[in-house]
């Protein structure tokens, strides 16, 4: 059979709109510059992790941080590609005399140095929250005005990863004051990831790559269906924007949280996979059932998420129905795709090669929820065509890799 090249179908999925992550918004990699902060080093694919927020908000301390970094080492999380543990809000309480932040001493007694060496010790990384405003959402210190004293004291605890919020700050200019975040972070000598978290409000995918490695698309996500819905819709329309080194973030994950059905977490995690999302993690990962553990750790389900080429996939048909096809085009030649079901009731779903830019030939086809080839057509026979039942709410993850 007769396959495209891959620029060929990179062509044909982005139409002259996407950008694969050249070289004018990213730096090559072990490259520093400080508008880029050697981006592509630091996120060549979407960064990996926890946050305390979506379960736990301000219920931060150092027994819990402890406590999620052996979960992820033994749920086979850390081995699945997770990677940062991050403590949002309410950590820091004060600022001390010399300007430094002071972090709640009732609740992390030990100091953050000492929590991240703990962090480090079981082969993960360690991540904090801050605000580029005077105060953080939840009334804490803010950094604005001490982004050099707080990139300093980042690096001297040992930090890899700052969420960086946008509360109290709609009089300041986002592209000036993230950039002076990161040039902090620069001249501090540690390599720190920054996620920009300021909803989109202003538009940070035509600003956001070169000053930080991921920025929140959206408003807050929330552990509910409709939640999910549309912020795929919102974060589908930037998919050009993403690439190696800097990456749309639809917001963390609720998958475990509750308040979903395990269709709709499985849902939940296929499309942010599809999309190259940052895939944080937001539940209790010391109590979580086997079903979900088996969700965040599916490691074919990653590997479309973490794919090198780093093309965020987007929606290349929506049948009008409430089922729509995902696309994503992956650095071996294979496309991820995901025929996704958003009505309550079960539908087939279908693709032709055509849809998802491959040419009509023999390929295999395997599904990533069932971990099995589905279809098979090597003997030179043409297969143009895939067809699946979609249960009400949920997807079927394919990998559809031409054989020649
Ligand atoms: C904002 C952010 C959330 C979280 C909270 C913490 O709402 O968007 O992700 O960090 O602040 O207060």
């Amino acid at each position: 059979m007769r396959m495209r090249g891959q620029v060929t179908v990179l062509l044909a999925f982005c139409l002259g709109a996407c950008s694969t992550g050249e070289p004018d918004q990213v730096a090559t990699a072990g490259e520093e510059t400080p508008a880029s902060g050697g981006a592509v080093t630091l996120a060549a694919t979407p960064p990996m992790g926890f946050n305390t927020w979506n379960r736990f908000g301000c219920d931060v301390s150092d027994e819990l941080v402890r406590g999620i970094a052996d979960a992820m080492v033994e749920s086979g999380m850390r081995d699945a590609g997770y990677e940062y543990v991050v403590i949002d809000d309410c950590w820091q309480v004060d600022r001390g005399d010399d300007g430094r932040i002071v972090p709640d001493p009732e609740r992390f007694p030990a100091g953050m140095k000492e929590l991240a060496d703990y962090v480090h010790d079981r082969g993960l990384k360690f991540g904090l929250y801050t605000d580029a405003g005077p105060k953080t959402c939840e009334g804490r210190p803010g950094s604005l005005g001490y982004e050099e004293i707080d990139a300093n004291t980042y690096a001297s605890w040992g930090v890899d990863y700052v969420k960086v919020d946008w509360c109290h700050s709609d009089s300041l200019s986002a592209p000036v004051q993230y950039a002076k975040v990161r040039q902090a972070f620069d001249d501090s000598g540690r390599d720190m990831v920054l996620s920009i978290c300021e909803w989109g409000r202003n538009l940070p995918w035509e600003w956001a790559g070169e000053i930080g490695q991921l920025w929140r698309t959206t408003a807050d996500i929330r552990d509910n269906w409709a939640s999910v819905l549309w912020i795929l819709e919102a974060n589908n329309r930037h998919h050009e924007a993403a690439g190696p080194g800097h990456w749309n973030d639809p917001d963390m994950l609720e998958v475990g949280n509750g308040g979903m059905t395990f269709d709709e977490y499985r849902s939940h995690f296929s499309l942010w996979a599809m999309m190259a999302a940052p895939l944080i993690a937001g539940n209790d990962l010391r109590a979580m059932s086997d079903e979900i553990r088996e969700i965040l750790t599916n490691e074919e389900v990653i590997a479309v998420d973490q794919d090198s080429l780093g093309v965020q996939g987007k929606v290349v048909l929506d049948r009008g129905y409430g089922l729509q096809v995902w696309a994503k085009p992956l650095a071996d030649g294979s496309v991820a795709v995901a025929l996704f079901n958003q009505r309550d009731a079960e539908m087939e779903g279908s693709i032709s090669w055509h849809e998802i830019g491959l040419d009509a030939g023999p390929a295999t086809v395997r599904d990533l929820w069932a971990h099995e080839e589905v279809q098979h057509v090597d003997d030179g026979s043409i297969a143009t065509r895939f067809r699946r039942p979609v249960s009400g709410h949920g997807v079927v993850m394919l990998r559809v890799t031409p054989t020649s």
